[in-house]
């Protein structure tokens, strides 16, 4: 059932608050911990539907994976090689990254695994993992279009490659990677455009033999050396950048806001988005910055900003490729033209992003010129008043509720249950500092 909601014109944000872990790191702890000898234990996981998809998976391949009354997680890892074959389909729900990494980790084994996922994942292109998998031996079959459902009939014959990237994927890179902890011999992955290392970090942190080497043109090489002894680990998850980056958007734009969120990951390859308001002249400031878990963490301190249109280069997309609906947002209201270029991956993420970001501009009477792969949004008064269609799209939903928020007429979201993907708690937070989203 669709659970359409409304934000309207909201005065000053304020408060201190913290966002649900990150994202890409509570999938890749799960999955990892999975493959160390011994019992992990996880604090601050993203208890999201996508993430509770991989520990669902992981379970259904053998993996003890618990939540503790404290809200810890527990993974008793079963060692790399040790995954039993899954008696029932891997249902991923919306998560394109669980369901990208799981065939990577599961293409090792000499069984069939079965891959399905609701409309929009069913509907996301999966030929980038299934290329270098098929390098590696693995055997696929899949609906046209490489799409799921899919199948992976791994193998115990896996030959490790050394793979240059096509797309500049961090899920495609973790794939390969996950993949050649379980094969003998080296597996290399060349990316020519670095994007997030949370994989390679936390491969280190479990002691797994990883190299990366960083070029002077800025490509990187990461080769891993199959079958180590994974030590198990405690793991702290961060907030997410990624989740947060909608609190701050609407503190900058929604008048005399000052709010702290405290304890985000700041990993350089995520923070394309910060870099970018603050060209945009955005007062964002990182304190108390600390390494946790191999990762950089802040908190942050956002206050209303006076924001101005700038060009956003191509080359900063992987660094904040999740962060467009929500720049789009802050595009509008930014005196001037805000250029985005460089975004073809959009248009297979969770939805086609591009599109959906157009239509929602469109809706709420925000001027805009959407070329190929690149969008320009200019700002003014933004008219609101429109319904915007979310596409099974967590990112749409939430960027378009924020808009409603500086918006004259309010802003109708057709649904909000995917919010529930990578932000639970979204609405509560966001009126608990002074927002105002409710039922339609
Ligand atoms: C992710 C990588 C990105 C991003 C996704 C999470 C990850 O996807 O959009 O939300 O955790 O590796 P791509 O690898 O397709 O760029």
């Amino acid at each position: 059932m669709l659970h359409p909601l409304k934000s309207s014109r909201s005065s000053k944000l304020s408060g201190t608050v913290t966002v649900p872990g990150d994202k890409s790191i509570s999938h890749r702890s799960l999955m990892l911990a999975s493959q160390a000898i011994g019992t992990s234990h996880i604090c601050g996981l993203l208890e999201g539907d996508d993430v509770i998809a991989t520990a669902d998976a992981l379970r259904k391949l053998g993996v003890n994976v618990t939540r503790q009354e404290n809200g810890d997680w527990v993974v008793e890892g079963v060692g790399v090689g040790g995954l039993s074959e899954a008696e029932d389909v891997l249902d991923m729900g919306n998560a394109g990254t669980g369901t990208r990494l799981m065939m990577g980790l599961v293409a090792t084994y000499p069984y069939t695994t079965i891959f399905t996922g609701d409309n929009s994942l069913k509907s996301r292109p999966m030929a980038r993992i299934t290329k270098p998998l098929e390098q590696m031996g693995v055997e696929f079959e899949a609906r046209e279009g490489c799409r799921l459902p899919l199948s992976v009939k791994g193998t115990s014959d896996i030959m490790p490659i050394e793979y240059e990237q096509e797309v500049a994927s961090a899920q495609v890179k973790s794939a390969i990677l996950l993949a050649g902890l379980n094969t003998a011999g080296v597996t290399t992955v060349i990316e020519p455009v670095p994007t997030r290392d949370h994989t390679e970090l936390m491969l280190k942190g479990f002691g797994a033999d990883i190299e990366v080497i960083e070029n002077k043109d800025g490509s990187r090489r990461i080769s891993i050396n199959g079958h180590p002894d994974l030590r198990a680990m405690d793991i702290k998850v961060p907030g997410d950048p990624s989740s947060a980056a909608f609190l701050v958007v609407a503190a900058l734009i929604i008048p005399d806001s000052d709010i702290v969120i405290e304890n985000i990951c700041v990993n350089p390859l995520r923070t394309g988005l910060y870099a970018t308001l603050k060209e945009m002249g955005a007062e964002i400031e990182f304190t108390n910055e600390r390494v946790q878990a191999g990762e950089k963490v802040a908190d942050l301190r956002v206050k209303y900003s006076q924001l101005k249109g700038i060009t956003v280069p191509a080359s900063r997309a992987p660094s904040m490729i999740d962060e467009y609906p929500i720049l789009a947002v802050a595009a509008s209201v930014a005196s001037g033209k805000t250029t985005m270029l460089g975004l073809e991956e959009l248009k297979v993420k969770e939805s086609n992003r591009l599109q959906a970001i157009a239509d929602g501009l469109e809706v709420s009477g925000v001027e805009f010129d959407l070329g190929a792969d690149s969008l320009t949004v200019t700002g003014g008064d933004v008219k609101g008043g429109g319904k915007v269609k979310t596409h099974l799209d967590h990112r749409i939903a939430m960027a378009f509720l924020i808009l409603g928020m500086v918006a004259k007429e309010p802003v109708i979201v057709d649904d909000g249950n995917m919010i529930n993907t990578s932000f639970p708690g979204f609405v509560d937070l966001v009126n608990g500092i002074g927002g105002k989203i409710s039922d339609v």
